[in-house]
């Protein structure tokens, strides 16, 4: 028995039904990482039932006091709760769990299993109830099928479920012809497909968002939404996994599944009722309606990328993909991926969704952005609000802040009529008192309840691989040339930044405070300034030998250099100098308008962080205690006059002649 121990449960839920957890392939990496934690997590919650225990088998040979002494050690590095680790609570927690050394294909291994589970349920008085989890690859799911068969133990007294563990399959062919093996065994009600994604609280809360909330619904559509982004974006390579990895990339392994799954769940129908399946109907029916591209599409509406050497976030070398233990130093897997959707139903036609994820970036975050339809700006002809107008988001953070933001426009104090954008913010951390977890809890306490809303069915499978497997068609067909396209510890290849272009959208991410602080002329700003002019930063990425600006152009942004190398171009053609990350150019250029006197090209793969003249003088009509500020500066520095008129203007000031003799000076260029 799993003795509960503790004054009062921390959740005020009960207790999951009685049952055995087999957990095959108990010695590999899923189990340490995440199942051991999320369980012992559930327990420290009281949601384990009393009768419960864990059966591993694997093939490795421990015997159950190694076992458990490997559990006990792994579970320490991975647990990830705030509160301190529990001894005595680990120490009844693992008495409880068992270990069977077998092989999946000797039927000799699964009758000693039938027996040991005999037992544990006699002892135990777990009903008969057990819940099977393939935490294999899906290669071994027929033969523990086949074992488990050859027992009898796939159906008897009591529930018998089975979960399993994504990739479900490597295209529709493979989706189909696995769910084809896995149903020949079980019934589909028995089957749980695990998409952790699922399990995280704020991709759960999109549902509670969107229907428990009167006031948003209503605008949930193409009339009133711009557009939809969803990111998810990795700090890590691919560590450890490059067999598995080579052999999937990131349309395999993130949007087939996770991003597709938030998709489904930010933009289907409101279900009937809460029932499981009024839930995966309506998110069957929603990927139903996702456009499949043709070949000819995918060109225009795909984009991939593969990570080269960089430099990881503490500053050491990263290894570029091809690098990578069990990588192939040809690969042409994609590490990134970015693509835009259509979605033919009544509700978001006209609207696209575009998806991104990568390995190797700068940061680590998922999230969505829904951007709404800018106002009309009539109303406010005559008023500074006309030019102030911007486009409400509302934005879901799923990790690692949890929570939403609201951003939307408001009147400034003041006696004119002007606008600034503001933000409402909610905080999981603020608002409520909650462990972290890994997102498996709440899967398997759903999954030992019953309740399959959080698991993908097989439709559901198969339809997402219907979407994506065009693009796995034409990037399976024509390698890469581009290959490696960006560097470890960037933002991804320059093309993912041109898909939104057409539309005149841009990815849209968190305020970029460190970039903003690193411009001179801004130092010594207070923080609502420095946040306003971050909020107006827009990311551009260059690839080598790309021209940034170009001598006698006129001059209208400043360039933070965030990565990447540029060479200062003299119009004789001569490099007078390079510049690398960090660096600030063409600040002059917000204050003056002028003729560029150099051109700056990338030397490398760049990414650069522009500040449009002209989203610069709307900023300043709106502050203008700014204005005079920036005007001391361009005086003491630069020794350059400015009119407040031809600031606030943004540049109708008249072109003083180009100068081409002059020395290049970084703040002028
Ligand atoms: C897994 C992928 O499904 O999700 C990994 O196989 C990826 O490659 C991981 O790193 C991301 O999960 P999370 O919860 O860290 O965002």
């Amino acid at each position: 028995m799993l003795e509960h121990a503790f004054d009062i449960p921390a959740t005020h839920e009960a207790p999951s039904d009685p049952c055995l957890m087999v957990i095959f392939g108990a010695s590999g990496d899923l189990t340490k990482r995440l199942l051991v934690p999320s369980l012992f997590s559930l327990y420290c919650d009281g949601l384990l039932p009393e009768a419960f225990a864990i059966l591993g088998m694997a093939m490795d040979d421990f015997d159950e006091a190694g076992f458990r002494d490997k559990i006990s050690a792994d579970v320490r590095a991975y647990m990830r709760r705030d509160d301190a680790f529990d001894e005595a609570a680990w120490r009844r927690f693992v008495a409880n769990i068992h270990y069977l050394q077998g092989n999946f294909d000797d039927a000799d291994a699964f009758k000693r299993l039938q027996k040991q589970l005999q037992a544990l349920d006699e002892r135990q008085g777990t009903g008969g109830n057990i819940l099977f989890y393939l935490a294999t690859p899906p290669s071994v799911f027929g033969m523990i099928s086949t074992g488990l068969h050859g027992v009898g133990l796939q159906d008897g007294k009591g529930w018998r479920r089975i979960i399993v563990e994504k990739p479900f399959g490597s295209d529709l062919a493979s989706a189909q012809a696995l769910n084809r093996e896995v149903l020949s065994f079980w019934r589909e009600e028995q089957i749980y497909r695990i998409d952790h994604y699922l399990g995280k609280e704020p991709v759960q809360n999109l549902l509670a968002f969107r229907f428990g909330n009167g006031m948003f619904e209503p605008l949930w559509n193409r009339t009133h939404i711009d557009h939809i982004q969803i990111s998810s974006t990795e700090q890590v390579g691919v560590e450890w996994r490059g067999n598995y990895y080579d052999k999937s990339g990131v349309v395999r392994d993130m949007l087939q599944n996770h991003l597709f799954q938030m998709m489904a769940y930010l933009c289907m129908e409101p279900p009937t009722t809460f029932a499981p399946e009024a839930i995966r109907n309506e998110k069957y029916k929603l990927l139903s309606a996702v456009r499949i591209m043709s070949p000819d599409e995918v060109l225009l509406n795909a984009v991939r990328g593969q990570y080269g050497e960089g430099i990881n976030a503490d500053g050491t070398p990263a290894k570029g993909y091809r690098q990578e233990l069990h990588v192939d130093p040809h690969s042409n897997t994609e590490t990134y991926a970015a693509v835009k959707l259509r979605i033919d139903n009544w509700r978001w036609h006209g609207v696209p969704v575009f998806l991104r994820s990568g390995k190797g970036l700068k940061t680590r975050s998922t999230e969505i952005v829904v951007q709404f339809r800018r106002a009309p700006e009539f109303t406010f002809r005559g008023t500074p609000a006309a030019e102030q107008l911007e486009a409400n988001q509302l934005i879901f953070r799923i990790q690692p802040h949890q929570g939403i933001e609201l951003r939307f426009l408001a009147k400034r104090p003041g006696p004119s009529m002007h606008m600034r954008k503001v933000n409402m913010h909610f905080a999981y951390g603020e608002a409520f008192e909650a462990q972290p977890g890994t997102g498996y809890e709440t899967m398997l306490y759903d999954c030992m309840r019953g309740d399959a809303s959080l698991f993908s069915r097989s439709d559901l499978v198969e339809t997402s691989w219907r979407i994506v497997q065009p693009i796995l068609d034409a990037w399976g067909t024509q390698p890469a040339a581009d290959f490696p396209n960006y560097p470890f510890g960037t933002w991804g290849p320059k093309s993912a930044f041109e898909l939104l272009k057409p539309g005149h959208r841009r990815w849209l991410g968190r305020s970029q405070l460190q970039a903003i602080e690193r411009v001179p002329m801004f130092q010594g700003f207070g923080p609502a300034m420095l946040n306003a002019l971050a909020m107006m930063l827009k990311p551009r990425v260059f690839n080598a030998g790309d021209e940034i600006a170009r001598y006698g152009s006129l001059a209208d942004e400043l360039f933070i250099i965030d990565g990447g190398q540029v060479e200062i171009v003299d119009r004789q053609g001569r490099v007078k100098t390079e510049l690398g990350a960090g660096k600030v150019f063409g600040e002059l250029s917000l204050l003056v308008t002028k003729r560029r006197h150099a051109t700056v090209r990338a030397v490398s793969y760049c990414c650069i962080y522009t500040l449009d003249k002209g989203d610069f003088a709307k900023m300043l009509k709106d502050r203008p205690e700014f204005a005079e500020r920036v005007m001391q500066v361009a005086r003491e520095r630069y020794h350059t006059i400015v009119s407040a008129d031809a600031l606030l203007d943004g540049g109708e000031e008249p072109l003083p002649a180009a100068t081409d003799h002059r020395q290049s000076n970084m703040e002028e260029l």
